[in-house]
C-alpha cells in the first residue's frame, strides 16, 4: 500500500510545484515534436530535483571495493541517498534547477546509467514503475488541460524527508481554469 500510493503522491505533488513555479513548461505542455513526450520529459525531471524515495539501504554480500581503495566489508549496511546522486553536480550540472531538456533523448544519451535512480537500480528495483510513470502521466495531462498551476506565495515549500520525500506544511497551489481555449 505505502509503496504504491505515497510514491506517486509525492512524485504527482512535486511534478505540479515544479510545473507552477515554471509556467513556460506549463505551456509547453500539450506539444510535442520531440521523439520522448514532454510530459514525461517534465515528470523524470521533477522525480530527479524531487525523489519521492530519498534514499534506499542495501546489506553488502561481499566485500566492495569503491575506486578511492575503500572497502565496505560484507554484512554492512549501506544507505544509498538517491537524493544525493540526483543533486551532486558532477553529475548535474546546475543540479538545483528544474530543466526537462535533460531528458531530451539528445541530451540524456552520454548519462551514466546509475545517474537517475528514482525507482531504485538493481534486481529490487520498484516493481511498480511503468504503473507509476503512466498514472502520473494521465493525472498530469488531465489536470494541465484544465487549469494553469500556480503557486501559493504566502505558503513557502520546504522539504521535507521522511521515508518520502514531503513538503513541511503541504504543498500549496492555485488552479486555476483554463476556460475557452481548451473547452473544445
Ligand atoms: C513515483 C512513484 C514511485 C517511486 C518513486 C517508487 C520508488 C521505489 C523504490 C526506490 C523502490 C526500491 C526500494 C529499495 O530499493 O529498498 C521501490 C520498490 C517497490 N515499489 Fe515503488 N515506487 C513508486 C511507485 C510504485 C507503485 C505505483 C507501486 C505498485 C503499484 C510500487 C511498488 C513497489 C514494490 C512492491 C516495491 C518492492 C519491490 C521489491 O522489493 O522487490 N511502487 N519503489
Amino acid at each position: 500500500m505505502f509503496e504504491g500510493h505515497d510514491t506517486t503522491a509525492s512524485g504527482l505533488s512535486w511534478v505540479l510545484y515544479n510545473l507552477a513555479c515554471h509556467p513556460e513548461y506549463q505551456e509547453r505542455y500539450g506539444c510535442s515534436g520531440c521523439s520522448m513526450p514532454f510530459s514525461t520529459m517534465c515528470i523524470k525531471e521533477s522525480l530527479r530535483l524531487h525523489p519521492p524515495v530519498p534514499a534506499v539501504s542495501r546489506r553488502c554480500t561481499e566485500d566492495i571495493k569503491l575506486p578511492d581503495g575503500c572497502v565496505l566489508p560484507k554484512g554492512n549496511v549501506c544507505l544509498i541517498s538517491i537524493y544525493g546522486t540526483h543533486h551532486n553536480p558532477a553529475v548535474w550540472p546546475e543540479p538545483q534547477v528544474y530543466d526537462p531538456h535533460r531528458f531530451d533523448p539528445e541530451n540524456s544519451k552520454n548519462q551514466p546509467p546509475q545517474a537517475f535512480m528514482p525507482f531504485s537500480a538493481g534486481p529490487r528495483n520498484c516493481i511498480g514503475q511503468n504503473f507509476a510513470m503512466a498514472e502520473m502521466k494521465v493525472v498530469l495531462a488531465l489536470t494541465l488541460l484544465r487549469f494553469a498551476v500556480r503557486l501559493d506565495e504566502s505558503r513557502p515549500v520546504r522539504r521535507k524527508p521522511e521515508l518520502i520525500l514531503r513538503s513541511e506544511n503541504g504543498l500549496w497551489l492555485h488552479l486555476e481554469p483554463l476556460g475557452a481555449i481548451h473547452s473544445h
